[in-house]
């Protein structure tokens, strides 16, 4: 599904990634772990086209996406949920959704309004609220939905978890799993590796810009000199 070949990427002047390998199938909910600052959004932002790649590829369903702009990456099925979570804040909750309606790459349009409401009550009870006025859970909520109305192939998810109550981060893991079981195909990025553990079937960790790792997620489960060593905080 998608495939990341040697990927180097660049900050003016210093080497931010160093030849990142990541692969993931249809269906698979990989988890890229890493410490802060390790290269987990530099890594997202460079499929995303946000920051082009200097060197390697980027391939989606076979096709090379890297060297095209950010919407043409988002119209080819990437959909990315940046860890900043924006809303459009003086819109209403269905506004939001339905900003982000389009159809997939291949003219799919798996989702809904309806669906979406059905995944995500929460949302649909708050439907004519500004988005602005949600609190900072429900407007992960509200962007995940958002991005899932755009019928991506692959979702990004950078740290959803981040910066939220312990109540909320598992009402997210919760929904990320459902996603998963309804077969679609994620890539999460975490410093939260036990966040992880219950959500994700398969892990590659990052540290210093490099893979360092890559397993299903219950050998990394079992290894306890990897998660010594790159994700012990
Ligand atoms: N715009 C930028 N200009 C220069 N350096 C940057 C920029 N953005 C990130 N960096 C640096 O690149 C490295 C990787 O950052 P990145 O944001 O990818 O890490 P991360 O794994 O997502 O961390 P976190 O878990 O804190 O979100 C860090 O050393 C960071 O300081
Ligand atoms: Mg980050």
């Amino acid at each position: 599904m998608l495939e990341v070949n040697g990927l180097d990427v660049f900050y003016g002047a210093s080497q931010i990634l160093f030849g990142v390998d990541l692969k993931v199938e249809k269906s698979q909910t990989m988890a890229l772990l890493g410490r802060n600052g390790a290269g987990k959004s530099t890594t997202f932002k460079a499929i995303a086209g946000i920051v082009p790649p200097r060197r390697g590829e980027v391939r989606l369903g076979g096709d090379v996406i890297s060297g095209r702009k950010p919407y043409r990456i988002a119209r080819a099925g990437i959909g990315f949920v940046p860890e900043d979570r924006q809303v459009f804040p003086e819109h209403t909750v269905e506004d939001n959704l339905l900003i982000g309606m389009k159809k997939g790459p291949n003219g799919e349009s798996h989702w809904t309004l309806e669906r979406i409401y059905d995944i995500f009550p929460i949302l649909a009870s708050m439907r004519t609220r500004m988005a602005g006025r949600l609190s900072g859970g429900e407007q992960q909520m509200l962007t995940i939905a958002r991005t899932l109305m755009g019928n991506p192939e692959i979702l990004l998810l950078d740290e959803p978890s981040e910066g939220l109550a312990p109540i909320i981060v598992q009402s997210i893991g919760e929904l990320i799993k459902q996603l998963r079981e309804m077969g679609v195909t994620i890539l999460l990025a975490e410093q939260n590796m036990h966040f992880c553990l219950g959500i994700a079937t398969h892990a590659t960790v990052v540290d210093k810009g490099q893979i360092v790792y890559r397993d299903t997620i219950e050998g990394l489960r079992a290894n306890d000199a990897i998660k010594q060593r790159y994700l012990a905080i």
